[in-house]
């Protein structure tokens, strides 16, 4: 069938295309009711079907024969381990740890957080909570203690599951130590905390409330999957919004369950049997959807990696996982590309490795500019997809779909709406955009399959932000425009969400960090381009009056508070101190503009600005730091 039959049918009749969808899965009971508007204003999906994320990821295939398929492929250079952990053993290591939370006191309908590096057990944890219906929330290693005390503070976790501590390429990462600072700062007490102890020599102090992991395990009973209902939450995942504070985006099972199936085969051309590749992290929705549950459902070997694509030890890492797994299909982040080309421009290292398996290179979490899709298509020689979607959304809402059809490829556009998301650009007055006129990207409701539930604590949130804006519509947060053909370009966020390295983050909340600086009258924070990292943060701070700083120190002090308080993976380096920020006549301050001056893009000095001369100054300023003197890429 061509894509663009599929494609109708899945938005003529989602009912009878995703129940169809839905029948590739084993259900306890099959759903009769399969689309429901709900009093949300959007709609669930599969409500009365029963299943178990954890006995499809795993049961399934034990069952029918396949215990002995590897079903992880473990490569950590940082600690120099490796290890094949086949379905069969997934199966002992996740009954056994369910059992062992259950041993604590957990049960269905509680949460947990898992604050984990990319080791098997971050991925045991999260399919042992999945077996025994407790909510996991797994959050990113590189947030710092604040961060994940917000966390804890906003789900309520009975229990937290570390590690003793992570390794950035050289550098130890103190997990443990991490959650207890961050139980310390939390008003909301977790009773207990599970510690798997690396034994690469750190030491960390040991509290009444922490579990020996291992010596949970041991002494664990095997534990079955319980039945939970398809909209049971499976996961909550905080990611950045246009506030300080993260929200917790809430994920059902059977949905998810349904969209992730089928993006395996239809979306990533991946058959059951297959190696797969996702080179992320755990902590972010492509950990959660495609190197864990995607694969294993399907019935994949996953590769779960613990290292960077450069130094570890070099540019040839990623080139020479594949040729190791005989990885068919592998999925990463342009920025992980540019930062390899930036140091392997001719591609010598990819010479040495035999990449035969891989079929197609998948690119995303950012745009992907032209330069870096060419590079990777010339040096790799297989089509590289890049494809579109979100936290939100859990799985792909633009791409090729080349399990269905592969399609030409047009450099700079991320293709066409996956099945199931009908994808309009509407303008500020709610008009659909002509071809190559640029709106918001919408998708009309209902959403597909898998898509977010809600907001955790937070429905008011959950309907203002997303469906409140543009009524019948979901509000994706990105602009963007069709051509003449239908394939879709993604032109970047609409709000003040911005993307380092792959990464989402809020300017808002770095600001908030910024303006506590006790010499800080007001600041800005936006995001401004960055070779490698797609994007960097840049602050522009006002001191109090009659302060006179120290700038540099001022400046190191600020860095440091944005490190302490979100973490390292903010990457916040760089804060000017200035006079005076341009700002409209009614006050607000005019980030875009200064983003656009740093970025030498295309702007119109906005009617409304106070006072027109500050462009000017602001220019200087940034000539004399060396602000903005990149050639931008990614016009
Ligand atoms: N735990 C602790 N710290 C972490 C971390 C983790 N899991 N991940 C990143 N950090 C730290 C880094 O060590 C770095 O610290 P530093 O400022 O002290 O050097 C900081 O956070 C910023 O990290 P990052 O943005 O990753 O920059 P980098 O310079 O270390 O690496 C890349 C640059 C491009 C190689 C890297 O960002 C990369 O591999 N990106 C791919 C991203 C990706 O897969 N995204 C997922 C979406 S598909
Ligand atoms: P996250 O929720 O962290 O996955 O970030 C999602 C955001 O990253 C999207 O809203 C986009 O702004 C951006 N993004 C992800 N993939 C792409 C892509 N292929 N092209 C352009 N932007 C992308």
């Amino acid at each position: 069938m061509s894509y663009q039959d599929l494609y109708k049918e899945s938005i003529d009749n989602p009912q009878n295309f995703w129940k169809k969808q839905a029948q590739q899965l084993n259900w306890y009971t099959f759903p009769k009711k399969i689309l429901k508007a709900n009093d949300k204003g959007s709609f669930d999906w599969f409500l009365d079907g029963e299943l178990n994320m954890s006995y499809l990821c795993i049961d399934k295939h034990v069952n029918e024969g396949y215990g002995n398929q590897v079903a992880i492929y473990y490569d950590s250079p940082v600690s120099g381990r490796k290890e094949q952990i086949t379905y069969q053993k997934l199966l002992e290591e996740v009954s056994k740890l369910a059992g062992g939370l259950i041993s604590l006191g957990l049960k269905k309908g509680d949460t947990a957080i898992i604050y984990m590096p990319m080791i098997p057990q971050a991925i045991y944890a999260m399919l042992a909570c999945a077996r025994i219906g407790v909510t996991h929330s797994v959050v990113f290693g590189g947030f710092a203690p604040h961060e994940l005390a917000i966390r804890i503070d906003d789900c309520e976790p009975k229990l937290i599951i570390t590690a003793s501590n992570g390794i950035e390429i050289e550098r130890i990462i103190p997990y443990k130590p991490f959650v207890d600072q961050a139980i310390e700062l939390a008003k909301y007490k977790p009773e207990k905390v599970v510690v798997y102890d690396r034994k690469l020599g750190v030491t960390y102090t040991t509290n009444k409330r922490d579990f020996d992991y291992e010596n949970l395990v041991k002494n664990a009973q095997a534990t079955p999957p319980v039945k939970l209902n398809a909209n049971h939450p499976l996961y909550i995942l905080y990611t950045s919004g246009t506030t300080g504070t993260p929200k917790g985006i809430v994920r059902d099972t059977g949905g998810y369950a349904t969209a992730l199936k089928f993006s395996m085969k239809n979306v990533y051309a991946v058959n059951e049997g297959d190696v797969y590749w996702a080179a992320s992290d755990v902590g972010w929705v492509v950990g959660h959807s495609y190197i864990v549950y995607g694969p294993l459902l399907n019935r994949n070997s996953t590769v779960l990696f613990e290292g960077k694509p450069i130094k570890t030890p070099d540019a040839g890492t990623f080139w020479r996982v594949i040729q190791d797994y005989a990885v068919n299909v592998m999925f990463t982040a342009p920025t992980a590309i540019r930062a390899i080309k930036k140091e392997d421009s001719e591609g010598e290292l990819i010479k040495k490795y035999d990449l035969s398996s891989l079929k197609y290179q998948f690119l995303a979490g950012e745009r992907c500019d032209v330069a870096t899709l060419r590079w990777t298509e010339q040096k790799l020689k297989v089509p590289v997809i890049d494809h579109w979607w979100q936290t939100e959304s859990g799985w792909p809402m633009l791409a090729n779909m080349v399990g269905v059809e592969p399609l030409p490829v047009k450099p700079g556009s991320a293709s066409f709406p996956v099945c199931g998301y009908d994808i309009k650009i509407i303008n500020e007055q709610g008009k659909e955009c002509k071809p190559k006129q640029e709106g918001y990207v919408l998708v009309k409701l209902p959403l597909p399959p898998g898509c977010l539930l809600d907001i955790w604590n937070n429905t008011e949130r959950f309907k203002a932000g997303y469906l409140e804006k543009f009524p019948g519509y979901y509000f994706s947060g990105d602009g963007g425009y069709f051509d003449e053909d239908g394939y879709l370009y993604i032109t970047g966020r609409v709000d003040d969400v911005i993307n380092v390295a792959g990464h989402r983050l809020s300017t808002a909340e770095m600001e908030e960090i910024v303006a506590s600086h006790p010499h800080i009258a007001e600041c800005a924070v936006f995001g401004v381009h960055c070779d490698i990292k797609g994007q960097k943060p840049m602050g522009l701070a006002v001191l109090k009056s009659g302060i006179s700083n120290d700038v540099q120190k001022l400046s190191e002090e600020v860095v440091q508070m944005v490190r302490n308080e979100i973490g390292a993976v903010a990457s916040f380096k760089d804060v000017l101190v200035v006079n005076r920020l341009p700002k409209t006549r009614s006050g607000k301050i005019l980030r875009k503009l200064l983003r656009n001056i740093a970025d030498k893009t295309e702007y119109a000095i906005p009617s409304t600005i106070d006072d027109v001369a500050i462009i000017e100054e602001i220019k200087s300023i940034y000539i004399s730091n060396n602000i903005g003197i990149h050639k931008n890429q990614l016009t």
